[in-house]
């Protein structure tokens, strides 16, 4: 990774447009020296707009390059929403966007409950301003975790771009927002990678799968609300039933965590081959059920808790439990609709926060935190970060609109792009216009 940024920087040197003076004959780039181009000197970092000199070897002299630096200005506000506790940015990923020559804002105490203080990020180069509107003003790239929350509505802008999770679908006063004042919105959770996979909600879902049954085992309990019962039974005392619907990265993080608990899993699923590979995956020690509304009912009735992990990309979550089904579930059991940021699997399932978690409807449990991995900033932050890094990176490095031309992965992630919605998704999840990306690019 290091030899990759130290190759930006001297890259980024190399593609100067002008000289201010006359190339040497000997001399048909910059020399520049490793250290010049992995430490830019505090006044490039800084934009100064005057001349600087690089050492160059070949010529034991100094040639004049003109400012350019830095690139692009990466900010980083502190997140706001309820319990948010992660960050866009670590101060690692502030370290490699500085070496490259970029600048980064951070908001004062933005990564202090990921474990990460102002002191840290200062180290690392990034510049700490002490409010969310100056960070949100003075960049030109908003580098952020969950999508925003109405009180950020007011620092859009022209110009602006917005790479974070956005779950515009069920959000249509957000994306007017972001509509009206041209925001390219770049969503972490519809970026795809070349084998077709969702890199940036991978990480997140790993993470709220295997939560989603610690949470699922406490709400089981009767001091909060549930049945009273063990996961995992105990010698002469059955298992509880588990049903995951939805096969993917949540429902087998989930299934393996309720597994290694020793409840007794059934998973369901549309995609047949996905029920194969996890009946291969485990080695037949959990059930799994192909989804149609007989079978999810059944299930759903039988199960002590449910765990909702499916997912259309881009699109509100299907109703795949009614509330029919969940009047004929057990008094005291639970259900964990994870999927409730895309709007919800199940029909009786509400957006909850990490405040006030859950809500008993029905006599059934229910606990919809859309952010789930707030709870766990460390560990989230860290698993986040490592897989958005390569894009933002990308993103800085070729600049926004060169880096939506050239990577389809990126593509797939803008949302909305000169006022219009580019994700067919979210246009069809709110029944309004769509544009190919490609019509605008
Ligand atoms: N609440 C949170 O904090 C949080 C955190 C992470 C992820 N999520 C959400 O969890 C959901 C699942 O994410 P994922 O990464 O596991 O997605 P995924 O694409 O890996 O898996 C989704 C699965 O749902 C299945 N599916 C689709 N329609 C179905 C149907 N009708 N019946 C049964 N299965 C069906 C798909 O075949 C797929 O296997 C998403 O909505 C994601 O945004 C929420």
């Amino acid at each position: 990774m290091r030899a990759e940024y130290d190759r930006d920087a001297q890259n980024a040197i190399q593609s100067l447009p002008y000289w201010p003076h006359p190339r040497p004959a000997h001399a048909c780039r910059p020399q520049v020296v490793p250290d010049a181009a992995t430490n830019p000197p505090a006044h490039w970092q800084a934009g100064h707009a005057t001349a600087m000199m690089v050492h160059g070897p070949a010529t034991a002299g100094y040639l004049s390059l003109p400012q350019r630096w830095p690139r692009l200005i990466v900010g980083v506000p502190k997140e706001i929403k309820d319990h948010e506790t992660r960050v866009g940015v670590t101060p690692a990923g502030v370290k490699a966007l500085v070496e490259a020559g970029h600048k980064v804002l951070v908001e004062t105490s933005a990564g202090e409950l990921s474990a990460f203080p102002d002191t840290e990020y200062t180290a690392a180069g990034a510049t700490i301003l002490p409010t969310a509107a100056e960070v949100w003003a003075k960049s030109d790239l908003i580098v952020k975790v969950k999508e925003p929350v109405p009180t950020e509505y007011e620092h859009f802008r022209d110009g602006l771009s917005l790479f974070t999770y956005l779950h515009l679908a069920p959000l249509p006063e957000l994306t007017d927002k972001l509509l009206a004042k041209n925001v390219t919105g770049i969503a972490y959770e519809t970026i795809r990678d070349k084998a077709g996979t969702l890199p940036l909600l991978t990480p997140m879902s790993e993470v709220a799968g295997r939560m989603s049954v610690q949470v699922g085992a406490t709400y089981l309990q009767s001091a909060h609300g549930g049945r009273g019962q063990l996961l995992g039974g105990v010698p002469g005392v059955p298992p509880a039933n588990v049903c995951v619907i939805g096969g993917g990265i949540v429902g087998t993080n989930a299934a393996r965590i309720a597994m290694g608990f020793g409840a007794k899993v059934t998973i369901v699923d549309l995609n047949l081959n996905r029920l194969r590979e996890l009946d291969d995956i485990f080695n037949g020690r959990l059930y799994t059920l192909a989804s149609n509304s007989y079978n999810v009912a059944k299930a759903v009735e039988e199960s002590d808790l449910v765990i909702g992990g499916v997912l259309i990309p881009g699109a509100t979550a299907p109703k795949i439990v009614t509330r029919e089904m969940v009047k004929r579930m057990k008094k005291g059991a639970v259900i964990v609709d994870v999927a409730i940021d895309q709007g919800g699997c199940v029909e009786t399932a509400h957006p909850t926060t990490h405040s006030n978690p859950s809500y008993t409807e029905h006599g059934v449990v229910h606990y919809c935190v859309t952010n789930m991995p707030a709870a766990v900033p460390h560990t989230s932050t860290l698993a986040l970060t490592n897989a958005t890094f390569p894009y933002l990176m990308k993103l800085a490095k070729m600049g926004i609109t060169e880096a939506i031309k050239s990577d389809h992965g990126i593509q797939d992630g803008v949302n909305t792009l000169q006022g219009k919605i580019t994700f067919r998704g979210v246009a069809d999840s709110q029944k309004k216009h769509y544009t190919a990306l490609a019509d605008l690019l």
